[in-house]
């Protein structure tokens, strides 16, 4: 059991378990994407250590850059992306394949697919590394996802509770 901002985590998946699918869904990738050159987008913040693994276990000549998205937000963050930022690349006619750290809600991805398809993209893929299909509110086609997760809140391996707990190798699920 750990602790971060009072708040009590216990383990959910160990760095093992993680870093072994990552390396899968690499293999994957370096079949799928052979001699196409793929572009990784992966959306910071939370994607950042997904996006490493993955991209350090990928044999293929591939690409990797990242974006973050602004969130309209009144109180709270509800997933009404209205900006891409940061995004230099022109993706036309390019594979390319988003990484995103989960899929909760799925108004992220949703959002974000139909602001890159706009910009013309050969293909256009989602890979995650954590979803939980039952916090689904915008049904959205998950390309690849590495662990199907329960609907609960989580830290670690890139993912954060008000800023704190990306640095945990593992995954750490709030005890209820
Ligand atoms: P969405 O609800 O699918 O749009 O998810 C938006 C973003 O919320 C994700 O990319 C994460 O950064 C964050 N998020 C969703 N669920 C969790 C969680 O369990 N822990 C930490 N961040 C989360």
């Amino acid at each position: 059991m750990i602790k971060v901002h009072n708040k009590a985590f216990e383990i959910l998946l160990q760095k093992a378990e993680i870093e072994a699918k990552i390396k899968d869904l690499a293999k994957l990738f370096d079949v799928e994407y052979k001699d196409k050159k793929p572009l990784f987008i992966g959306v910071l913040n939370g994607s950042f250590m997904f996006a490493a693994e993955l991209f350090k276990n990928l044999s293929i000549d591939a690409e990797i850059t990242f974006l973050r998205v602004k969130s309209y937000t009144d109180t709270k963050s509800n997933g009404k992306v209205t900006e891409i930022l940061g995004l230099m690349e022109n993706i036309e006619d390019r594979h390319v394949i988003i990484l995103e750290d989960i899929v909760d809600t799925g108004l992220t991805v949703n959002k974000l697919q139909i602001m890159l398809k706009a910009q013309k993209p050969k293909s256009l893929a989602i890979a995650t590394l954590l979803y939980k299909p039952k916090a689904i509110i915008k049904p959205i086609k998950v390309d690849h996802y590495c662990f199907e997760i329960e609907p609960k809140f989580v830290i670690g391996y890139g993912l954060d509770y008000d800023g704190l707990g990306r640095n945990l190798a593992d995954v750490w699920v709030l005890k209820e």
